[in-house]
């Protein structure tokens, strides 16, 4: 199934685009030979990530917190809204941050859309499933969330950022899209930023044990980010207001996984089993058939693939 970008933009602003996932959806614009502006406050983006980017016609980093201000000197005709901490172990040093990202952020982005006439995508979360009593999750699905948890900053920051953003197309008429993005991994995530992924790989790439939380029964869904990228492209290009469930429906657990980046490795790091978090989800599965309908669009590197990929990254990184 192929995924073609049908409708090429003159100039996006991407908030969070110096993060992981933001600065993969910038080179891919850019690849268009879209203009884009990158709005990052580098709360947990690295510079890195765009740094190679600056050398292209067309970029601009502007380095700003989107809860207090957006400014961008040249009117978008895409707006997506990717700025917030992400990891658990981000967001639960950073909750007021991650609150206010989603609220006031999610507010300003929404009014440059608007003021511009420009197309707007909210980056939502399958943590607005919370911990869930369904699994697969469609979109109608309306979660199971803890509103006082600890996860909560993150997951009621995001649901909020999700009715605002539907209140701003009934209100204002912005053409709007909401994506929720499952569990995605790749090159550019951070080594230390708790995700399992890049946990697994680095523990397992310096010789230590691998620490699988509860039994590691626990299942996640991993999109390898080229095809999260294309997802969320294609949402934007389609007139679709979503919510759309962008994810790879290929459950694992977690303590698979663990094995899985041990053999692709070739580590004789052993697994060790921690503390489960709070609230930490039991299962989490995508049904993608909105996406396979609606955009055509399916994931199309597999767990083996993408996680080969991330290793030679992480090494690559590391200098051996
Ligand atoms: N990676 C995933 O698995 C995943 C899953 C679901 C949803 N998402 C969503 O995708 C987006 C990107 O996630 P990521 O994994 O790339 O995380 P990330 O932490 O790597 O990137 C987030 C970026 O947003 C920036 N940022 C945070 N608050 C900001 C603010 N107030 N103003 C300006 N910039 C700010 C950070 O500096 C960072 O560069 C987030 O909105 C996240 O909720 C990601």
């Amino acid at each position: 199934m192929t995924t073609a970008i049908s409708r090429p933009w003159e100039h996006v602003v991407v908030t969070g685009g110096a993060g992981f996932v933001g600065s993969h959806l910038c080179t891919a614009l850019l690849d268009t030979g879209a203009a884009v502006t990158c709005v990052d406050d580098l709360s947990t983006g690295r510079p890195e990530n765009v740094t190679p980017l600056l050398e292209r016609p067309g970029f601009t980093l502007v380095r700003a917190n989107v809860a207090e201000e957006l400014p961008v000197d040249r009117r978008p005709d895409l707006v997506l809204h990717f700025a917030s901490p992400a990891s658990p172990a981000d967001y639960l040093r950073l909750p007021l941050h991650t609150m206010e990202t989603g609220s006031l952020g999610t507010r300003n982005a929404l009014r440059l859309a608007q003021d511009s006439e420009a197309r707007f995508v909210l980056a939502s979360t399958s943590e607005v499933y919370g911990d869930p009593r369904q699994n697969p999750q469609d979109e109608r699905y309306w979660g199971n969330v803890n509103p006082v948890g600890p996860r909560s900053v993150y997951d009621e920051a995001k649901r909020f950022g999700e009715a605002l953003t539907t209140a701003h197309a009934e209100t204002h008429g912005t053409d709007t899209c909401i994506v929720r993005l499952f569990n995605t991994y790749g090159p550019r995530m951070r080594g230390h930023d708790g995700r399992a992924v890049p946990t697994f790989v680095r523990q397992a790439l310096a010789g230590e044990p691998l620490t699988v939380t509860g039994d590691g029964h626990q299942t996640r869904s991993l999109c390898y980010v080229d095809d999260t990228v294309a997802g969320v492209l294609a949402a934007a290009a389609h007139g679709m207001r979503g919510p759309v469930n962008i994810g790879n429906p290929a459950e694992i657990t977690m303590l698979e996984l663990a094995r899985l980046v041990v053999r692709l490795s070739g580590s004789a790091s052993e697994i060790r089993y921690i503390e489960r978090p709070v609230d930490d989800p039991a299962v989490r599965c995508p049904d993608i058939t909105l996406a396979r309908d609606k955009l055509g669009w399916e994931p199309r590197v597999d767990a083996e693939e993408g996680l080969r990929r991330t290793l030679a990254w992480f090494r690559a990184e590391a200098g051996h």
